[in-house]
């Protein structure tokens, strides 16, 4: 499979730095859209149908989060706890499975992708996260089963093909000190799965990203491909902070909220130094994730009062890119382009 190299791969080409407008550089001389699940804000998260959704919608990347099952497969969920995004709970023959783990500090019980072998996985369906807030998608619930890793790199290589473009894609590491805790090692099948499907070398489309930085750290010594480190609200993100990602990482995804804040009214504050402090060290920034329903944007951009009703995201997308942003992640590719289509 040969596709060609992703934005985060390609040396910057514009340099950040005061310049003849009050709008901040980019690294990149197009801001990527990243499409956040696929496009979940139209289809159930993480299924093929949401991924082939959005490289029709025009998205440059697609994010994809990644858990392993009990035999050591790696598979296209957000969370390893699977009641949420599946109908695992409707299975009485997976019945005996449910149970409570701590992961990341929090108790969940219900089923978890651990325990299940992939070919109990196989058995379940997809539906979506969100159904008050999208009841539009869940008529595509239990039309698709839960990917795998190697189904959505044959998915991506063969969709790159027909759509004559190369579709990069941003690979989530979930949890992986809590997997490593409970003897799972997540590394292992995730670079072989690369190497087999040829997407380890220097012109892969892939990048590599995870909230911990030890597995970043790890992944630094064992492959070239571009590696990004996610940071939550409530992270460090001072200078110390950042001299140290970027002994490992190539850029940030950051929450959208690190670069513009809202104020305690709910409008938009302005523009951290975030952006200009990562690009000062190289390090790209992209943001997650932007939402086009009211309920998840700054009030300047809201219409009407529905909280599930569709406000301005693109004026959210305008503001980011303002603000210097190398990549917006989005759960509505088609709504965020436009945004980013005004740029040029
Ligand atoms: O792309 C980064 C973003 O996906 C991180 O947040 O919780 O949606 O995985 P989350
Ligand atoms: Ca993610």
């Amino acid at each position: 499979m040969s596709l060609p190299t992703s934005l985060l791969t390609r040396p910057p080409t514009v340099r950040p730095g005061p310049g003849p407008t009050r709008r901040t550089a980019s690294l990149v001389v197009t801001p990527e859209v990243v499409a956040h699940r696929g496009a979940s804000g139209h289809r159930p998260e993480h299924t093929l149908d949401a991924y082939r959704t959005a490289i029709r919608m025009g998205a440059d990347a697609l994010e994809l989060d990644l858990v392993p099952t009990a035999d050591g497969v790696l598979v296209a969920r957000h969370e390893n706890e699977l009641s949420r995004t599946t109908d695992v709970a409707e299975r009485p023959e997976l019945a005996h499975l449910r149970t409570t783990r701590v992961v990341a500090g929090t108790t969940l019980t219900g089923w978890f992708s651990e325990d299940l072998t992939l070919a109990q996985l196989r058995t379940l369906t997809a539906r979506e996260r969100m159904p008050g807030l999208r009841p539009g998608n869940t008529r595509h619930d239990g039309r698709e089963g839960v990917a795998t890793f190697t189904e959505v790199l044959a998915m991506l290589g063969a969709e790159s093909t027909r759509a004559g473009r190369s579709i990069a894609l941003l690979v989530e590491i979930k949890e992986p000190a809590y997997f490593a805790g409970r003897g799972i090692a997540v590394e292992e099948p995730l670079l072989a799965d690369l190497a087999r499907y040829g997407l380890d070398g220097p012109r892969s489309p892939v990048v590599l990203m995870s909230f911990d930085g030890g597995v970043l750290r790890r992944l630094a010594a064992r492959t070239r491909l571009p590696l990004v480190r996610l940071l939550d609200l409530g992270d460090d993100v001072g200078p110390a902070a950042l001299d140290e990602i970027e002994t490992y990482a190539d850029g940030l995804g950051v929450h959208h909220e690190l670069v513009l804040p809202r104020t305690p009214e709910g409008f938009l504050a302005p523009a951290t130094g975030l952006v200009r402090d990562a690009h000062r060290r190289w390090l790209g920034v992209h943001v997650w994730t932007l939402r086009a329903e009211n309920r998840f944007l700054a009030r300047e951009h809201r219409r009407g009062a529905d909280p599930a009703g569709h406000g301005d995201v693109g004026a959210a997308a305008a503001a980011l890119l303002a603000a210097g942003v190398d990549g917006l992640i989005t759960d509505h590719p088609d709504l965020v382009l436009p945004a980013v289509r005004a740029l040029a």
